[in-house]
């Protein structure tokens, strides 16, 4: 067993925010040997009972859950910050050209480590990935999350149609290959399967029917595919599915909404489409800076909530313009404030906060195994340094409640504020 002592960061059944100024945060195995949460709370009526454990000095530090990013695509690392006019043009000048390359194990491994490296820097530590369509790149993913020991999802892009030479896949061996992954990946150590079909304008019907068979059979394997990001993608979906009532119900028509299956995007719905996450325990990727940068348009919250949706947060790079979780909390803080059906939402930062953790974790169908630190959960935690840089040290000596630390970490804290990413109990280097 190990042990922490610092400020410390979690969230309660309420999804309220707990903190202690002095807190200790216990580490060690359970039954089956995973490295857990043993126990966590104020270092003062926590101390006695673990006399024997040697405790890490992190004063002057807070401790908070791993980040939880619920919608990214590694092999759009090095598409980041690639300008056009909309999400079409975007995915067929930079997109679909760059992801062809990731029929080449080598060059995909290559990425993955990077993307794997950069993600665990900016304090993430579980990440629902699409791959590209290729399976060398779905296994390069998983062999490079496996060896730094992360809680990972990733999956084979189905894009059977309207996708160039390069990413194309064929139809009935990308089923084959999906299902053959499945058997690999799904469960080993801390890796799970995306059944990803891209989006319903790249998919056949048959492709899609194929994709909600598997999901049928594979009932604890992920879904994650795109959804009503952008009026001109929604406008086309309904010249291919005229007799679908929305592009949400497409996928709905074809077993594809279900618990654990997650939706980047989700903006240009209506309360039917809400009401139909909702009722099917699908959740909503918001991808805030991503929306911002495609000008895709404005997750609604207002409404999201009012239907009783679930949801989190998402970097969605490339599309999004960085891994950093307080770069999309502050993107969401925006987003928030332009909400169409009640603009004006004023996010408080542990809301914020949770959406990225907790909250993204519970998307997943994964709470109480990440995303905080709560007795039982998996040890992946983050060190945040509240003196990264002058003017955060300046803001947060003068923070006079909880709901201003977390504000200025996400108005200015960036990578230079995460001193350390711990993973499975394993400091990252
Ligand atoms: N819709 C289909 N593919 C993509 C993608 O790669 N990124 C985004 N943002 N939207 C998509
Ligand atoms: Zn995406």
């Amino acid at each position: 067993m190990k042990a922490y002592r610092g400020a410390l960061l979690r969230f309660n059944e309420q999804q309220q925010a707990v903190y202690d100024n002095d807190g200790l945060l216990v580490v060690g195995p359970d039954a089956q040997g995973r490295t857990v949460v043993r126990a966590v709370g104020d270092h003062g009526s926590l101390i006695d009972r673990f006399a024997g454990v040697a405790v890490e000095d992190l004063r002057g530090c807070l401790i908070a859950p791993g980040f939880v990013d619920l919608h990214v695509h590694y092999p759009q690392t090095d598409v980041i910050g690639s300008p056009a006019d909309g999400l079409l043009p975007w995915l067929e000048n930079y997109t679909f050209p760059h992801e062809s390359r990731f029929a080449d194990k080598v060059y995909a491994r290559g990425v993955a480590d990077f993307f794997f490296d950069e993600l665990t820097r900016h304090g993430v530590t579980t990440a629902l990935t699409f791959s590209t369509s290729h399976p060398a790149s779905v296994d390069a993913a998983f062999e490079a999350a496996r060896e730094r020991g992360l809680r990972f999802i990733t999956g084979k892009c189905l894009q059977d149609r309207h996708s160039p030479d390069g990413v194309r896949d064929q139809t009935e061996q990308s089923l084959i290959d999906t299902e053959s992954l499945i058997r690999r990946w799904h469960g080993v150590d801390r890796l799970g399967y995306a059944i990803t079909p891209r989006f319903a304008p790249s998919c056949t019907d048959a492709q899609l029917r194929g994709a909600g068979e598997l999901a049928a059979k594979y009932p604890d394997v992920w879904i994650q595919s795109h959804v009503a990001e952008n009026r001109d993608e929604v406008r086309w979906v309904a010249e291919l599915y005229p007799s679908a009532r929305s592009y949400l119900s497409v996928y709905g028509d074809f077993g594809l909404l279900r618990e654990r299956a997650l939706y980047a995007h989700c903006i240009w719905f209506d309360e039917q489409d809400r009401a139909l996450m909702a009722r099917t325990g699908s959740a909503a990727a918001i991808s805030p800076t991503s929306n911002l940068f495609l000008g895709s348009g404005f997750f609604d919250y207002a409404a999201a909530d009012a239907a009783g949706m679930k949801y989190g947060l998402a970097s969605d790079v490339g599309g999004g313009t960085s891994l950093s979780p307080f770069h999309t909390m502050l993107a969401a803080y925006y987003v928030g404030r332009e909400g169409l059906s009640k603009p004006g939402i004023s996010l408080a930062p542990g809301r914020l906060w949770w959406q990225h953790t907790t909250g993204a974790a519970a998307a997943l169908g994964l709470e109480g195994v990440v995303g905080n630190l709560q007795p039982g959960c998996e040890a992946d935690f983050v060190v945040l340094d509240p003196q990264a840089t002058p003017l955060l040290a300046r803001r947060t000596q003068q923070a006079a409640s909880l709901d201003e630390l977390l504000f200025a970490f996400i108005v200015l804290g960036d990578d230079r504020a995460v001193r350390r990413t711990v993973i499975a109990g394993q400091v990252q280097p």
